[in-house]
């Protein structure tokens, strides 16, 4: 068996990854706030034929991540972690309340770094696991109205960079380039 977790995989673009997974025999756990789309998901992923978990975890939480961990750690190891929740409010920079700051960033940026966290040591121990970080064109470039938003994807392309390198490293030591497909980070139509 092989098991993904998508994050915000209730909607949007976190449930055509959960689908296109699905669609590849992979089970799946999505992990979002919304119950009643996390039924719908659930049932429109067991349609495609594998097993599918909805589990209600606020990805600003470490509280309830912790909790997810430890109903996700009965089910078996995670092969595939895509952080995919993610918020953003399209305003001037001057007009974005502190509540809609903190949210882009704990969502964004913390919630993504704490599953990381959580789901991490367990593909180090096991030399196995795929980590997909959702960033956007705004961790790239940096567009008006959405100043906070860009800054958390900046960081989310930050992050992700440095892990790839420290976690290919500490595999493969320095025959680590040689051992990057590509060589470098890809982007998605590489794959
Ligand atoms: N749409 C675009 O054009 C676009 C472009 C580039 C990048 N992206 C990125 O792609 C990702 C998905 O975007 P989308 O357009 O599919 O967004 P969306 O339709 O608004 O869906 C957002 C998802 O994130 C979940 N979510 C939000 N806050 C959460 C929290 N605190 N805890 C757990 N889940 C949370 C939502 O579920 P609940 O509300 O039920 O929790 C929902 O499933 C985001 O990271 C976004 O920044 C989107």
């Amino acid at each position: 068996m092989t098991l993904a977790i998508v994050t915000g995989g209730n909607r949007g673009i976190g449930l055509a990854i959960a689908r296109k997974l699905a669609e590849n025999g992979i089970d799946i756990v999505i992990a979002a706030r919304n119950r009643r789309l996390m039924a719908d998901a659930k049932s429109c992923i067991e349609k495609l034929g594998v097993k599918c978990w909805a589990f209600s975890c606020d990805v600003t939480s470490k509280k309830e991540i912790a909790n997810l961990v430890k109903e996700v750690s009965k089910l078996g190891p995670v092969d595939i972690l895509v952080n995919n929740a993610g918020i953003g409010f399209l305003k001037n920079f001057n007009y974005n309340k502190n509540n809609e700051i903190d949210s882009m960033i704990d969502t964004n940026f913390r919630g993504l770094v704490y599953f990381t966290k959580a789901f991490l040591p367990v593909m180090l121990a096991r030399k196995k696991g795929i980590i997909i970080n959702i960033a956007s064109i705004c961790g790239k470039i940096g567009y008006r109205e959405l100043a906070v938003y860009c800054g958390t994807k900046f960081a989310v392309i930050g992050f992700t960079e440095s892990l790839a390198n420290e976690v290919v490293k500490a595999r493969q030591g320095d025959r680590r380039e040689k051992k990057i497909p590509v060589r470098r980070i890809a982007v998605p139509n590489e794959a």
